[in-house]
């Protein structure tokens, strides 16, 4: 039989790219979004509604599945928002909106499928996060903080679940041209002390991603992933200097990296 995945955001960008190219090695994928009605129904693989900041949808998209195949096998928990603005301007409803989307609705969806993993003895959940979350960038303080939250919470969970058979990991990539630009939540670029540099480097940020690589990239390195003995804690994918970012912060000074990343953003 094979292995049944449940992929959140399926809808767009790498959720969907990730589950046709999943579909297609064999897998049985169900995949999820808030409007499936919205798209034209994929032929490879399902798609379920599912609202990350809706526990009852949560609730109901794991009993149909677990219903129907009796276990679900790895958990690719990728649905995420993007949001961006001046730490000091932006609207704290919206800050709060993004964590209940890109942390608690990921925690959320690994807590209500641990016990069915823990019965099976076996799971695997790849949690999506961001290069973004190894950093704090300028101008996404948020992104980076719910990101980072949720690098850090799943090095600790990882480590209280590896007795049951369970591998919890993130994947976190770096510019992908998907459709995360366009949906994220920008605060408004205000008159003030910040207006100049905020717009620039929202400019910038939009162009990053339509300039990004290829989804398919990070489809097959979660395949990659799904069929390594042992997954590591931390992946990560993208453009050598995003990646090669991160080996730099472990070993510089921070005044240095940081008057790097102030001058790659022009700030
Ligand atoms: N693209 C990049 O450059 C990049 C870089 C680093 C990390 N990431 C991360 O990769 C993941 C996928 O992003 P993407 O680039 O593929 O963006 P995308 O094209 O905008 O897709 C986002 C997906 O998430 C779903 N979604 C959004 N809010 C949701 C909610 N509250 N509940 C359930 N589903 C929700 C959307 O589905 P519906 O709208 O149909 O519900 C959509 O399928 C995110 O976690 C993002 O933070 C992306």
């Amino acid at each position: 039989m094979s292995e049944t995945i449940l992929i959140t955001g399926a809808s767009s960008g790498l959720g969907k790219t990730t589950s046709e190219f999943l579909s297609k090695k064999g897998y049985n994928v169900y995949g999820t979004s808030r409007n499936p009605s919205k798209y034209s129904i994929p032929t490879s693989y399902k798609l379920l509604k599912l609202d990350l900041t809706d526990i009852k949808l949560i609730d109901n998209v794991i009993n149909f599945i677990l219903e129907k195949e009796k276990k679900i096998d790895i958990l690719i928990n990728n649905a995420g928002v993007g949001i961006t603005g001046p730490g000091e301007e932006t609207d704290i409803e919206e800050m709060k909106k993004n964590f209940d989307t890109n942390f608690f609705g990921q925690v959320i969806m690994m807590q209500k499928i641990l016990p069915s993993m823990r019965k099976n003895k076996k799971g695997l959940i790849i949690n999506i996060s961001s290069i973004a979350g190894y950093m704090g960038l300028p101008y996404r303080s948020c992104y980076s903080a719910s990101k980072g939250a949720l690098q850090l919470f799943t090095e600790s969970i990882r480590m209280e679940v590896k007795r049951f058979g369970i591998n919890i990991l993130t994947l976190a990539p770096g510019d992908f041209a998907t459709n995360i630009a366009s949906r994220r939540y920008h605060s408004p670029v205000k008159e003030g002390p910040y207006n100049y540099l905020y717009r620039k480097s929202l400019n910038e940020m939009n162009r990053h991603v339509d300039d990004g690589n290829n989804p398919l990239e990070v489809a097959k390195i979660v395949y990659k992933i799904i069929n390594t003995r042992n997954p590591k804690v931390h992946y990560k994918i993208g453009a050598f200097f995003q990646k090669f970012s991160i080996f730099l912060k472990k070993i510089l000074p921070d005044f240095i990296y940081e008057k790097i990343l102030m001058n790659f953003y022009k700030i």
